[in-house]
């Protein structure tokens, strides 16, 4: 993987500066899918600038938000903040590249990975590691930008590899079926408004985008349920 594009490095400078990146709002598709999942521990990886880390707690998830920047994690800490000390101590921030270190395992009744787009094999290494963290009766959410989309990229050198984005089937294929109950594989269209989210310009947005933005206009959305 080239750090260049895709290590601490590349992410805390894509997260430095006076403004945030994305909306901090959560994004449109947890809402829909955890609003009605029994509150426990979540795992949210890439977890940002905290939006969704933040919606989580407030709605009674205990959290572990990891992201590999710190700059990152930095601004998700102040914004939790805004929301009060009770609130800030439901989310422990953890600074980790999930590619190479794996999160405790049968831990969480809850892990979700939005706009998560890494290269083809350090991407399944890391989603094979979110779903042995999968505790038993947990749900995973993963959840990308339309692959179908990158044809419309004004400039795709801006935005991530090719092979960085991904079909429902191909995290689906990830999954053993003996142990995962695949609940969800499909790309749904977007309900809420596509104008641009990035408080920066469409120059930093690296073709990353946000659910409340960037000109994406579907998602893949793969959801499981851990049986065993
Ligand atoms: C496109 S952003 C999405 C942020 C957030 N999930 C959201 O929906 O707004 C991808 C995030 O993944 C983080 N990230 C990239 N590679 C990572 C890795 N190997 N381990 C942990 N986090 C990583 C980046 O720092 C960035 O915050």
């Amino acid at each position: 993987m080239s750090d260049a594009q895709y290590g601490p490095d590349f992410w805390d400078e894509f997260y430095r500066g006076d403004s945030t990146v994305w909306s901090g709002a959560p994004n449109q598709v947890l809402v829909e899918e955890v609003a009605g999942l029994p509150p426990g521990r979540a795992l949210d990886v890439g977890a940002g600038e905290g939006a969704d880390a933040v919606w989580l707690a407030r709605n009674g998830w205990r959290v572990t938000a990891v992201d590999i920047s710190r700059v990152a994690l930095d601004r998700a800490a102040a914004h939790a903040r805004e929301y009060g000390e009770e609130l800030g101590s439901r989310i422990d921030w953890w600074c980790a590249d999930v590619t190479t270190t794996a999160p405790e395992r049968a831990a969480y009744d809850l892990v979700t990975a939005f706009y998560f787009h890494l290269p083809l094999h350090p991407r399944a290494n890391a989603l094979r590691g979110l779903a042995a963290s999968v505790a038993p009766g947990g749900t995973l959410l993963v959840v990308g930008h339309d692959p179908r989309e990158l044809e419309l990229l004004d400039d795709p050198d801006q935005g991530p590899s090719p092979d960085s984005w991904f079909m429902p089937e191909e995290i689906a294929a990830l999954l053993d079926a003996r142990v995962f109950d695949l609940q969800t594989a499909t790309i749904r269209s977007r309900t809420a408004p596509t104008e641009p989210a990035n408080r920066r310009d469409e120059e930093h947005d690296h073709g990353h985008g946000h659910d409340h933005g960037g000109g994406h206009s579907a998602d893949v959305v793969v959801r499981a349920r851990r049986r065993t």
